[in-house]
């Protein structure tokens, strides 16, 4: 039984990775609904970073406030300690995995103990270990919510078009940039998995895990120009986006559609002369959708890489490493 208290990494200001402090804080109660889950794994994630940097990224007056201290942390696996009594589906001892309270920041995954939405869980794959299982929630979810199912009626925070998957499969090609990260790797797999031809970009130390992943296709943002060597493609999901998300908009077809996954500026007319579409959407919870991405990796038909792998206590050097930027698949926190 846990007692009263546990180890969790807490932000009291917004900074580098050395404001990650891990401190003893009340283990959390689970509301109407929630599961009490003894983690033993934390992914980390962007958002992780924009929450604890202060969103940085985001010009000053759209920055949300949020009330500090924060434990941050979106992505977990773990096992249940208890159960609320209106919760179905989840038992004390099962193995879950999730992606908590997104979007928000309310998640608290670096930690020893979250409470979590039941809906946001599922059960974790038997065949894969709790590391793995952290690393899956949310990559493995925006890949899936962008590629196969959106599963929500949410319009975007970032763009007024609704988002909709494209059908994909044998004689579609896939552009997939950012290949070798989070949700570049999951993407990769996605599609394939639907029987896509797969263009993986990456810099060069990924073609390996990416061609081992089933890319078909693989090109070096360092030393060519996938805008100049691609046409005719049917879809581009750009997990790196922003500004220079656009250059991608001439490798599609007529009828194709480009996918940023962090948004970015396109100009209407050129896509409208093009005959093309951009939509993108916003990562939510989902345990369904999650059960069925689980089946997937449990049967192995979609991987998670590990990048690395850090105690909670130094969650620090998990963000120092995110920082230096070439992640290859998760980085993840190990709590038990
Ligand atoms: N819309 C949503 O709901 C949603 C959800 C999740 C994430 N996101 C956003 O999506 C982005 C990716 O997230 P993630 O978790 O996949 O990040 P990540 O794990 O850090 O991966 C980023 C990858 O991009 C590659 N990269 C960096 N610069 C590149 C470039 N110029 N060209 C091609 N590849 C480049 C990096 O490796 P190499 O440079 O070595 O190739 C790395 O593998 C983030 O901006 C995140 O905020 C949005």
């Amino acid at each position: 039984m846990p007692t009263d208290t546990m180890r969790a990494i807490r932000l009291h200001e917004h900074g580098g990775p050395e404001v990650l402090r891990q401190e003893e804080v009340p283990i959390p109660v689970p509301g109407p609904g929630e599961v009490l889950v003894r983690v033993h794994a934390a992914g980390v994630n962007p958002p992780d970073r924009y929450l604890r940097d202060g969103m940085s990224n985001l010009p000053p007056e759209t920055r949300p406030k949020f009330s500090l201290p924060v434990i941050p942390g979106t992505d977990m696996s773990g096992v249940v300690e208890a159960v609320a009594p209106d919760v179905d589906g989840f038992a004390v001892g099962d193995e879950v995995f999730g992606l908590l309270r997104f979007p928000g920041f309310e998640g608290a995954g670096y930690a020893e103990y979250v409470a979590a939405r039941a809906s946001d869980l599922a059960h974790k794959p038997a065949g894969i270990d709790h590391v793995h299982a952290a690393g899956a929630p949310m990559a493995g979810l925006t890949a899936w919510q962008f590629l196969i199912e959106l599963g929500h009626d949410h319009p975007s925070p970032f763009q007024a078009a609704r988002h909709r998957p494209v059908p994909l499969g044998p004689g579609t090609t896939v552009l997939v940039n950012g290949a070798a990260g989070g949700v570049g790797h999951f993407a990769v797999q996605l599609a394939k998995w639907k029987g896509a031809q797969v263009v993986a970009v990456a810099s060069g130390g990924h073609e390996r895990f990416l061609r081992d992943l089933g890319a078909d296709e693989f090109i070096d943002y360092t030393t060519s120009r996938p805008e100049e060597l691609v046409h005719g493609a049917d879809l581009v999901l750009d997990a790196v986006g922003g500004p220079r998300s656009s250059r991608f908009l001439r490798t599609l077809k007529r009828g194709g559609s480009l996918f940023p996954v962090f948004f970015g500026e396109f100009d209407e007319e050129e896509t409208a002369k093009l005959g093309v579409t951009v939509t993108g959407t916003q990562v939510r919870s989902n345990g369904a959708q999650l059960a069925e991405l689980g089946r997937l990796l449990g049967t192995g038909a979609v991987r998670v890489a590990i990048d690395s792998t850090f105690p909670l206590a130094d969650a620090r050097a998990a963000h120092e490493r995110a920082a230096e930027g070439h992640i290859q698949g998760k980085i993840v926190l190990t709590a038990a």
